[in-house]
Parts: C-alpha cells; sequence; structure tokens
C-alpha cells in the first residue's frame, strides 16, 4: 500500500535536471559526502590489482597494496599526467605512465628518477590527496569527504542485506557500465516508480504490480519498495519466478518470492530476490550525462557440481534478462532529459510516485543545508583545494514556499511560470 492519501507535488523545477550551477552544488552537497560504489573485491584481489575511475570529476585510483586497499588520486603530482589511463590492469607498483614516479598506499612518493635534478625536493614533502575506502559485501565504495558518516552507517538498513546479497556463497554474473545524456536524477527516479511498467517494458513486465501488492518504506535517508513475486505477469516474469522458486529450493534455500527494491539516498539503487542481488549507481558526469554502474550477483554453491553449475546457468539467464530491462529504461533517459530542457511545467506526482518525492524532499534539505566541504588528504606541496561553498540555495525560492518537509500532502507550489496553485487532490483527477 501507498503513504499518501492524494497526488503530490513535484519540488524539483527542470532546472535541477539541466542547470550547472544547480549540479556543483549537488557535487559539492550530498554527491561529495556520499559513498561512491567503484567495483568489486574481486576485480581487486592480488596485490597490484587496480582500477580507475572519476568521481565527481575527481580522477581515482584505486588499489590493493601489501596493506590492503588504497583509494588515491589518479593525478601524479609531477606534471599532473593521469598516473594510470586504463580502466583496470595490474602492475607492480603505483607508477607514473609519463616519467615513472612510484606512489604507495599513502600516497607518499616512493621512487623519482633522477632524483638529483629536483633537488632540493625531498620525496616526502610529495603526497597524492588520498579517500576513504571500504567495502561491504564484494562492494568497494569511495567516500571524497575527508569526514562524514561510516559506510555501514551511510548503507543503513540495507548494509546487511548487502553483506549477504554480495557475500562470499554468491557470484558476479553482470558488470555493466553505461554512459548517457541525461541528469543522474533521471536514472535514479525511474527507478522509484513502476507506473512506466506498460509503456516501457510491455514485453519484459507488462504490468504495474499494483497497489495492493507494493509495500513502501520511506525514511528520511532512504526509501524501499517490496512486492511479492511474480512482479508483473508477462509470460518471461511468471517463467522466472516459477524457475527461480524451483532453482532455489534445489540449492537448498527457502524461497520467500519476495522482491525488494532500496534507494540509499542519494545515488544507490539496489534490488534483491532470493537468487539475485543487483546494485545499480548513478553518478553524474556534468548536468546533462552520466553514468551508470551496474553489478548484478546470485547465489552460487562453492563447492564444483551439479549445483554450482545450475546456479551458474541460472545467474547468467538471469544477467540476460536484467541488462534487456535496464537497456528499455536507459533508452528512455535522453528522451526524459530532452523535455526536461523545454519544459516550463514543474510536472506531477502519482501517489505511486510517492518515493520520488521522498528523494526531492531530501535533496531540497540537502541543498538548502549544503555545508562547506573539507578537501581530502594532501600533501604539504599540493594544491589543496576546499570545495567551492555554496553561498544560496538553489532552490530557495521553493524551500520557503513550496513545500513545508514534515507536511508535504497539504504544501502549496510555486509553479515556474510563477503561478501559485494549492496541491489538492482536485489538482490530480
Ligand atoms: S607526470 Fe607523472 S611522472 Fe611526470
Ligand atoms: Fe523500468
Amino acid at each position: 500500500m501507498f503513504h499518501s492519501t492524494t497526488g503530490l507535488p513535484h519540488l524539483l523545477p527542470p532546472r535541477a535536471y539541466c542547470d550547472e550551477a544547480w549540479a556543483a552544488k549537488e557535487n559539492v552537497g550530498p554527491l561529495y559526502q556520499a559513498w561512491h560504489l567503484v567495483g568489486i573485491t574481486s576485480e581487486l584481489a592480488k596485490v597490484g590489482d587496480f582500477l580507475t575511475t572519476e568521481i565527481l570529476g575527481e580522477p581515482i585510483q584505486v588499489r590493493r597494496f601489501q596493506d590492503g586497499l588504497a583509494a588515491l588520486s589518479n593525478v601524479c603530482a609531477h606534471r599532473h599526467c593521469l598516473i594510470s589511463s586504463h580502466k583496470n590492469g595490474h602492475s607492480e607498483s603505483m607508477k607514473c605512465q609519463y616519467h615513472g614516479w612510484e606512489y604507495g598506499s599513502d600516497g607518499f612518493n616512493r621512487k623519482i628518477p633522477s632524483a638529483k635534478d629536483f633537488a632540493p625536493l625531498s620525496r616526502e614533502q610529495i603526497r597524492l590527496p588520498s579517500f576513504q575506502v571500504d567495502t561491504c559485501g564484494e562492494l568497494v565504495f569511495v567516500r571524497l569527504s575527508s569526514t562524514g558518516i561510516s559506510l555501514q552507517e551511510f548503507l543503513g538498513p540495507v548494509a546487511s542485506k548487502m553483506q549477504v546479497g554480495f557475500g562470499p556463497s554468491t557470484c558476479c554474473f553482470l558488470k555493466w557500465e553505461v554512459n548517457y545524456q541525461a541528469n543522474w536524477k533521471i536514472a535514479i527516479e525511474n527507478s522509484l516508480e513502476a507506473y512506466h511498467v506498460q509503456s516501457v517494458h510491455p514485453n519484459t513486465f507488462r504490468s504495474d504490480p499494483g497497489e495492493s501488492r507494493s509495500e513502501h518504506r520511506l525514511d528520511p535517508l532512504h526509501t524501499a519498495f517490496g512486492s511479492d513475486l511474480p512482479f508483473a505477469h508477462s509470460k518471461l516474469d511468471l517463467t522466472f519466478q516459477k524457475w527461480e522458486g524451483r532453482v532455489v529450493k534445489f540449492l537448498g534455500g527457502s524461497p520467500t518470492r519476495r522482491y525488494w527494491q532500496h534507494h540509499v539516498f542519494p545515488n544507490l539503487l539496489c534490488s534483491y530476490t532470493d537468487a539475485i542481488s543487483l546494485v545499480h549507481y548513478v553518478i553524474p558526469i556534468s548536468s546533462m550525462s552520466s553514468r551508470s554502474l551496474v553489478y548484478q550477483f546470485g547465489i552460487c554453491p562453492d563447492r564444483p557440481g551439479l549445483k554450482r553449475s545450475l546456479a551458474k546457468l541460472w545467474g547468467r539467464l538471469e544477467a540476460a534478462c536484467t541488462k534487456r530491462i535496464l537497456k528499455e529504461d536507459v533508452e528512455m533517459y535522453p528522451r526524459i532529459q530532452g523535455g526536461l530542457k523545454a519544459s516550463k511545467q514543474l510536472g506531477r506526482l502519482a501517489r505511486s510516485e510517492e518515493r520520488i518525492h521522498s528523494f526531492q524532499e531530501y535533496l531540497t534539505r540537502q541543498l538548502s543545508n549544503a555545508a562547506p566541504q573539507a578537501s581530502a588528504v594532501t600533501s604539504d606541496n599540493s594544491i589543496a583545494e576546499k570545495k567551492p561553498i555554496p553561498t544560496d540555495c538553489p532552490i530557495k525560492d521553493s524551500c520557503s514556499t513550496a513545500h513545508t518537509p514534515t507536511s508535504p500532502l497539504t504544501s502549496e507550489m510555486r509553479y515556474e511560470d510563477g503561478d501559485k496553485r494549492a496541491n489538492s487532490p482536485g489538482d490530480f483527477t
């Protein structure tokens, strides 16, 4: 069942999805404080394994050193070359591809070819910025901010599910990374409602499960959607759910036939059935382009044999189905962005879209409270930059007049065209 008894206001105006200044404020606020999914531990299994990524314009190398995982700036302190431009790989040391400067897990320089030519510079004066890194199950996360909540706190109720769903008795069956021309919130909000299912997934799902089969949880930093399986009644979904129950039983489990999807604010989505666990992380590249990183894991017995072979076959089939559904969604994102660029309206939310409202309310609150951010750990001679400090709230008009966080159903909306209307059920009939 839904919590709201009426339709809801769309709290973010179209410019929240298009404007660079708005994006900059998100980047120094909620996104800067968040934990970001960068990879999985099996990609970083051996000492010398590394991966590179870019989070909010910050090039980062995550690497397994003798003393564990470290996340360091991937920009060399010599003359700013990317230390590695490979997405992932293995090398004996963290060595810059340009002139060969080398770095340790603490970010301090370990080696400079022809070091005497830099005299009187000492290696102890050179240090790469470092970032917080932590894991949950196999998932590896990085936080840009040097202060903030732990990964466990950030994940909240999802942490324990993640430990199991991406834990030791599972295998990774899908890794998918995709860039698209759309604001990051478009991808997130699309995942928070099933209203689009009939139009966007006519063959894979066909129909929305409906209110009677939907359970919503709306917390201050997280929302969730639960439903009994089958999720919908397409042939594909019915077949998958029937067989998933049988596979889980054969592997020794007790099927609950329950589906849960969680949104950890601001940009992490995770979903679970009895057999599979999916994580979908979304990060902005610019105000109108983003990247999604998806991993799907499935139950997978350790011992070789019939059970393991069946689990692997099942995992691959589920992964193919997931990718097909995600592609259907991703195709929609630029079309939504195209409309947002031109829209003069604020939009509306149905009761069934109340998780979007909760997310928008969270974001509005975060942007109103955006505080100065500390920079990452840096060396004495680094160009440690304080992140820009938001001087005013980008949505101050709507903060002061558009809604009351404690009473969203009785709020009043100020529309982009200046028209001020009461948010009453009658508005949405
Ligand atoms: S730029 Fe890295 S060693 Fe010169
Ligand atoms: Fe979808």
